[in-house]
């Protein structure tokens, strides 16, 4: 029996013959792009859109390969949404420095909605959002970022971190976990005012919570819940993320509460102190404002959301790629025994370690970890390139494409620390280096990430030789674990061999 024949057999063929009759007549009748002067992109199908050209795992790559097709602003639907995406370095640049007010807002789904409903940081818009990201910057700031009382607190925790991995003994050991736990106890200093120890059942239960999260909200469930918000209570993936997401709330409310019985308005100790300072002072001036207490939890939780998995898996990359390159973990070492010798590297010491400098920016470049960014959303009707780009539409800056760009990078597909070096080995800026994104969306932790960075992984490599201990092949080695939004190294395991 030919398909065909085998198609007219059953009446369920018979719909589905009909389906796919009505698809095909809406894809031949529907009205064209360049009629609309929209940005060009794949033909989609009615309903599916292009989902059947896309791999929801590999998106970033999907999209890259798109942009050598479509060029550098293009269009892909993803089922019926359509969705702009922003490739290269310049293109993107424009957009998000130049064009700030128009790609400037955030894309929040039906799903994230239905958790943030608009409050904290991340998932936010509009006045409140401003309000909380301007609050949670000066607040930063007074605690230490980019300032010596941080650094001070990132060294304890490096005596920590490293008395901790001395304990292996050169034996293999999963670094991702103990990465985690210190990154973890930078931000609770200056949320919480204090440290946990990495064994203490609260610490590891907040961190699996937050991992739990990140890795519940990139399962299909949530994009389901997107198109057809009533299947989420069907399904148990995004049954398993509202339990997570109570979790974690809880946990919240009960650091904010002890942290409230003991609050001395005279002395903020922390973050959560000085948010719940103004708050009194706003109450007390009956000022409308938005320091309420769900705007503090979750802006508490984009601050530990944004800053562990991020730096955790940036330092977890640049461990492999040290250990997947010993001569270049040999010359950064020798750079800093040269310069340091076994004191501690302090932050000043950066501008005389050029080498050392430029291997963490090509780690960052090469580890690509936020491909596609967090996705933006237009906030007006906006001409754009010479395409016209309608309110509303998502929009992807593929960071990607300006990581890997080929008209910036010499080597983009290469570990190569000299796209920062010039021909003297002194360190060089490179613009299109924008792991942190641009605009009025920028990272809003870019300079506690920076100096963490720098202090986690001189110190690290200061003390530790670290090595392969299972040979993974290069195969293995370029895989990358989708795990969320954010990308991590495949699974493996490091020996670090001391060098006291
Ligand atoms: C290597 C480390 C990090 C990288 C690569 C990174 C990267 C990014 C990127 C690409 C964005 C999205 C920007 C956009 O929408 O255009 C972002 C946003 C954000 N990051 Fe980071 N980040 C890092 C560390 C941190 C740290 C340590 C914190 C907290 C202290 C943090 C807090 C945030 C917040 C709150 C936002 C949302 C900003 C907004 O929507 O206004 N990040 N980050």
């Amino acid at each position: 029996m030919s398909l065909v024949e085998g198609l007219f057999q059953t009446p369920g063929s018979f719909t589905l013959l009909g389906f796919l009759l009505v698809l095909g007549v809406l894809y031949l009748f529907s009205t064209s792009k360049k009629q609309r002067n929209e940005p060009p992109g794949p033909r989609p199908w009615p309903v599916l859109g292009n989902l059947l050209q896309l791999n929801p795992r590999r998106l970033h790559v999907n999209f890259f390969e798109l942009s050598k097709k479509y060029g550098s602003v293009f269009t892909v639907h993803i089922g019926c949404k359509k969705t702009v995406v922003l490739a290269g370095f310049k293109t993107v640049k424009e957009a998000l420095v130049n064009y700030a007010e128009e790609f400037g807002d955030r894309e929040i789904s039906p799903a994230f909605y239905k958790i943030t409903e608009n409050h904290g940081i991340v998932f936010a818009n509009g006045d409140s959002w401003r309000e909380m990201r301007r609050f949670a910057l000066s607040n930063l700031r007074d605690f230490g970022m980019g300032k010596q009382v941080i650094e001070e607190k990132i060294i304890e925790e490096i005596q920590y971190l490293t008395e901790e991995i001395g304990k292996y003994n050169g034996q293999p050991f999963d670094n991702r976990k103990i990465l985690h736990l210190a990154v973890s106890n930078i931000i609770s200093s200056i949320i919480y005012g204090s440290r946990f120890d990495y064994f203490d059942p609260l610490c590891q239960e907040m961190i699996k919570c937050i991992n739990e999260r990140i890795e519940l909200l990139g399962k299909t469930a949530v994009q389901v819940y997107n198109f057809l918000p009533c299947l989420g209570s069907l399904m148990k993936d995004w049954r398993d993320l509202m339990k997570s997401m109570k979790t974690c709330t809880d946990q919240i409310k009960a650091m904010i509460k002890k942290l409230q019985d003991t609050l001395n308005t005279e002395d903020s100790r922390c973050f959560i102190d000085s948010f719940l300072i103004r708050q009194q002072e706003l109450k007390k001036s009956g000022e409308q404002n938005f320091f309420t207490e769900k705007n503090l939890i979750f802006s508490v939780m984009n601050l530990f959301g944004g800053g562990i998995e991020t730096t955790a898996t940036t330092l977890c990359w640049g461990l492999l790629l040290m250990a997947r390159y010993p001569h270049i973990q040999g010359r950064v070492r020798e750079e800093l025994t040269r310069v340091t010798g076994s004191r501690q590297p302090r932050v000043e010491d950066r501008k005389n370690l050029p080498y050392t400098d430029a291997v963490i920016h090509e780690i960052q470049r090469m580890a690509n970890i936020l491909p596609m960014s967090v996705p933006h959303i237009t906030s007006c009707d906006v001409m754009f390139q010479g395409f016209h780009i309608k309110k509303g539409t998502t929009v992807y800056p593929l960071l990607m494409s300006v990581l890997y760009d080929e008209n910036e990078w010499e080597t983009p597909y290469t570990f190569n620390p000299g796209h920062f070096l010039d021909k003297q080995g002194r360190f060089i800026k490179r613009d299109a280096f924008l792991p942190f994104s641009a605009g009025r969306r920028v990272c809003l932790g870019e300079s506690l990430a920076r100096m963490e960075l720098f202090l986690f992984f001189t110190s690290l490599l200061q003390n530790f030789y670290f090595t392969l201990s299972s040979g993974l092949s290069e195969a293995e080695f370029d895989a990358i674990a989708a795990n969320g939004f954010d990308f991590s190294p495949p699974l493996h395991q490091l020996c670090a061999i001391s060098q006291a």
